[in-house]
């Protein structure tokens, strides 16, 4: 079996990546959005799946928030537990794009070293690292769920920006601040760099 996973065994599969690829007509790929919560990830994510869909391609949304629903109910924002909602997202699209989607990962992902796995797991060249970069000011002004206001109440603990860390990354393919910039130009930068690598 596997490292680790005794009596456990792998299955190959008759097809192949690029026969999936040439039948899906484009070259899989995740777009991995990170930011603070309030700057726009979702937003963003569904507008480019919009977008993408439109073009005729097929695309697909992993948001932190809806994911967290169902297959992440039982994790919390401890470390640790952000740590495994982002290793079991990024499993997740990595077995999308091997089946021939586009995934679009809207994720807080605050930590460089969690970033770093979900980049590993999906594979360096399947992976577009954007940092939606809007403020911190600008996302607590605009606290769309209330939840900045809760958190400085503190009634929310290990809010990331209040009482938990975000770590910018220090060189993501593509910075968007949605607050300097309207969405569907955010949007238009994200669909452009993707195409250049991708379509
Ligand atoms: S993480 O850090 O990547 O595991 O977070 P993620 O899965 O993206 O979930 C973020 C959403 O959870 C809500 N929420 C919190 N965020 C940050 N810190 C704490 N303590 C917290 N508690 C609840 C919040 O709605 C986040 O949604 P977004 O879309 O980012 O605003």
């Amino acid at each position: 079996g596997l490292q680790g996973a005794p009596n456990i065994f792998w299955h190959g599969s008759q097809v192949s990546a690029e026969l999936r690829s040439r039948q899906a007509g484009q070259r899989a790929a995740t777009v991995w959005l990170t930011g603070l919560s309030g700057a726009g990830k979702s937003t963003l994510a569904s507008a480019l799946e919009g977008r993408l869909v439109g073009a005729g391609h097929m695309a697909y949304v992993l948001d932190g928030d809806n994911l967290r629903h169902h297959l992440n109910r039982d994790l919390g924002f401890s470390p640790a537990d952000r740590q495994e909602n982002i290793r079991r997202s990024a499993e997740v699209a990595r077995i999308m794009n091997d089946a021939g989607l586009f995934v679009i990962c809207a994720f807080i992902s605050p930590l460089r070293q969690d970033r770093e796995m979900a980049r590993q797991i999906i594979g360096a060249d399947n992976f577009l690292e954007t940092h939606v970069s809007t403020s911190a000011e600008v996302c607590e002004a605009r606290d769309p769920k209330g939840l900045y206001q809760k958190a400085r109440a503190g009634l929310i603990p290990q809010f990331t920006g209040i009482s938990a860390p975000y770590e910018a990354p220090l060189e993501p393919a593509l910075k968007l601040d949605t607050g300097a910039l309207p969405l569907d130009a955010c949007c238009e930068r994200l669909y452009q760099q993707l195409s250049r690598r991708f379509l």
